[in-house]
């Protein structure tokens, strides 16, 4: 049996998954123990020139892709809608759903991971947040027992690049953005990224991961780095702080509390020395204590190795659907 699997978006993600699967096909053929075939993209304006062989399929229809033999849809295109239908009409079908889009899963996971466990289908989505370091699945699957008390993280690769930017380089923030935009780490409107709602979604998506709940989302006090200016950075840094852009999560009086927003911080601080487009997250827990993961938060294919990641783990034949990621 081959793997047939459609992608949904052929922007930064897609592009970085489809590229992935060529790249790394050996690779997930001998951990899966067979072939996969890419049998069709969704993508939406049918006149860019894409740079994908002419035997795949490109399609602005969502029909086109339903009505293959599909056994996994890998979801990369931008916003709610219409993600959320599409994901629930392919897990309503029995197929395997993959999903990099934190906006939509950020208010839809719950629901999508319910349809999926009724049809009893997987769901993945570590490429909603942190990109491809892998949080999600250290969180969910290697702490068990562990409470987790409160995490503080660095979420958005784009916001973290054009703080270190102005902070290393004196970079002026629009130049620092813009190169984030050449590279592939901004969202295709950047105010997600640089007003902090990226880092709201991923950190509603933590907070259900980790405690089965969010907060209200209009409780939750976000402020992005926009109004940060080069003086404010190098005055920081003439007392020895940097400023980052911080998310905290935490259980308050059996009450999920979370805030997002440029902190100061010294070097005594586990996320001090996260630069660049790297995210990083420190998790205090009541056994293990506290510790920090940290890796690439964005971008092409830290992105794809989440997706590739999370397909080899929906397929490897040791998975059963009781030990899945949701
Ligand atoms: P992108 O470069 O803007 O690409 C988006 C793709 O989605 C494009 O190919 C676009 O089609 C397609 N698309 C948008 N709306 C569509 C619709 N209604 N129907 C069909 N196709 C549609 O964005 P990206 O950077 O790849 O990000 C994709 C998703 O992954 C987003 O949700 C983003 O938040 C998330 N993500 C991004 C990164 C990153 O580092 N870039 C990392 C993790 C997660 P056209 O090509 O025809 O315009
Ligand atoms: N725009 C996002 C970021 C992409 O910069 O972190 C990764 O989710």
């Amino acid at each position: 049996m081959t793997i047939k699997i459609a992608i949904l978006g052929l922007g930064t993600v897609g592009q970085g998954v489809y590229e992935t699967l060529l790249s790394h096909g050996q690779y997930i053929s001998e951990k899966l123990g067979t072939d996969t075939e890419l049998v069709g993209v969704l993508v939406n304006d049918s006149s860019k020139q894409r740079n994908l062989p002419n035997n795949i399929p490109i399609t602005t229809n969502y029909h086109d892709i339903l009505s293959k033999d599909v056994d996994v849809i890998i979801e990369a295109t931008v916003g709610d809608h219409p993600a959320f239908e599409y994901l629930s009409q392919a897990i309503e079908k029995g197929i395997h759903v993959i999903t990099a889009n934190k906006a939509m899963f950020a208010r839809y996971g719950k629901k999508l991971k319910e349809k999926a466990t009724k049809n009893q289908v997987h769901i993945g989505y570590e490429a909603t947040t942190a990109s491809g370091t892998p949080i999600l699945r250290t969180l969910k699957q290697l702490l068990q027992v562990n409470q987790i008390e409160k995490m503080e993280a660095i979420l958005n690769g784009t916001s973290n690049y054009i703080l270190t930017e102005m902070t290393m380089n004196h970079t002026s923030f629009e130049d620092a953005l813009e190169q984030a935009q050449e590279k592939g780490y901004a969202e295709a409107n950047p105010s997600n990224d640089v007003d902090g709602h990226d880092a709201f979604y991923k950190s509603m998506i933590l907070s259900e991961l980790v405690y089965g709940q969010q907060p209200n989302w209009e409780y939750v006090y976000r402020e992005g780095i926009r109004e940060i200016s080069n003086d404010q950075i190098q005055h920081a840094a003439q007392r020895g702080q940097k400023i980052k852009h911080i998310a905290t999560v935490e259980m308050r009086n059996g009450e999920v509390a979370a805030s997002i927003q440029p902190m100061q911080i010294n070097d005594e601080h586990p996320l001090y020395s996260v630069d660049g487009v790297n995210n990083g997250i420190t998790v205090h827990t009541d056994i293990l204590g506290t510790f920090t993961l940290t890796g690439p938060g964005a971008g092409k294919l830290p992105t794809a190795s989440a997706v590739i990641e999370d397909l080899v783990y929906v397929f490897h034949k040791e998975v059963k659907l009781e030990k899945q990621f949701i």
